[in-house]
């Protein structure tokens, strides 16, 4: 039986959700963007009539709004806009006080998740040796909104996390139509360590938001895309 799935914020990553959906069992039942869902008007009961969960992939200043009424309607979400993170503790205490689901991440692709969590190991090794400096870029296409990227600042305090506490700088370019590439250095006298991810194209993070969707459902409490990585299927 395929399970009803909402876009909200239809570009050029709702649109490849759609494509795939059929794939991960879901059939879309509704689908908002900007224009006809001015201050979340759109999203209502009636709208999200056979909606099991929905997927949202907006802007940074859509997305707080969204995801709240989202929770306050009972439906389950998955998050994939960047930018807005500074709102997640607000939004956290909606999802919680309604008893829905949001799983969220500035990267749902599975190769980036495991990238990050590579860096994450390097980092905790060379934070005790003093002679290696590092420095992390990324590189997307120029109608991306946010730079740094969401993935460049996880990574960033990721390393922080892990223990390395020396200069760490962040830079950011904007061209061309480029999917994504996140690249982390580190450099002393003797040698250079380079661990790159480069997206192909954004596949990868419409499956991983579909394998998020299909998880979701049931499911109550608020989790970052890596938590669940394991239990996807
Ligand atoms: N987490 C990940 O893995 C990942 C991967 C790729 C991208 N992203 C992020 O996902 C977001 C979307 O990326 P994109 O490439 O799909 O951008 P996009 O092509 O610009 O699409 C954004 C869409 O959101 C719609 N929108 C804006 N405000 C809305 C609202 N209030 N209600 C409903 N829809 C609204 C826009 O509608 P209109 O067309 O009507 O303006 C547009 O169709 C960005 O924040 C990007 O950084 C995350």
């Amino acid at each position: 039986m395929s399970r009803g799935l909402a876009i909200v914020g239809h570009g050029k990553m709702g649109r490849l959700i759609e494509q795939f959906a059929p794939e991960y069992g879901f059939d879309v039942r509704a689908k908002f963007s900007r224009a006809d869902n001015l201050h979340v008007a759109a999203i209502s009961r009636e709208s999200l009539r056979g909606v099991d969960v929905a997927v949202e992939f907006t802007t940074p200043d859509a997305a707080p709004d969204n995801l709240r009424r989202l929770a306050s309607l009972g439906i389950n979400s998955v998050c994939g806009t960047t930018g807005w993170f500074e709102h997640l503790p607000a939004v956290k205490e909606s999802v919680l006080a309604a008893g829905t689901a949001l799983a969220y991440s500035a990267n749902f692709s599975v190769g980036v998740n495991i990238f990050i969590q590579t860096v994450t190991l390097a980092a905790s090794l060379f934070a005790k040796y003093p002679e290696y400096e590092a420095w992390g870029w990324e590189m997307h296409h120029s109608a991306k909104k946010d730079a740094p990227s969401g993935t460049l600042k996880k990574l960033a305090e990721e390393i922080r996390a892990s223990g390395y506490e020396r200069t760490l700088t962040l830079t950011a370019n904007r061209a061309g139509s480029h999917p994504g590439t996140h690249e982390i250095g580190f450099d002393s006298g003797a040698d250079t360590i380079t661990l790159r991810h480069t997206a192909r194209n954004r596949e990868g993070f419409a499956r991983g938001a579909l394998q998020a969707a299909r998880w979701a459902i049931g499911k109550r409490g608020v989790y970052e895309f890596r938590e669940i990585l394991g239990e996807l299927g």
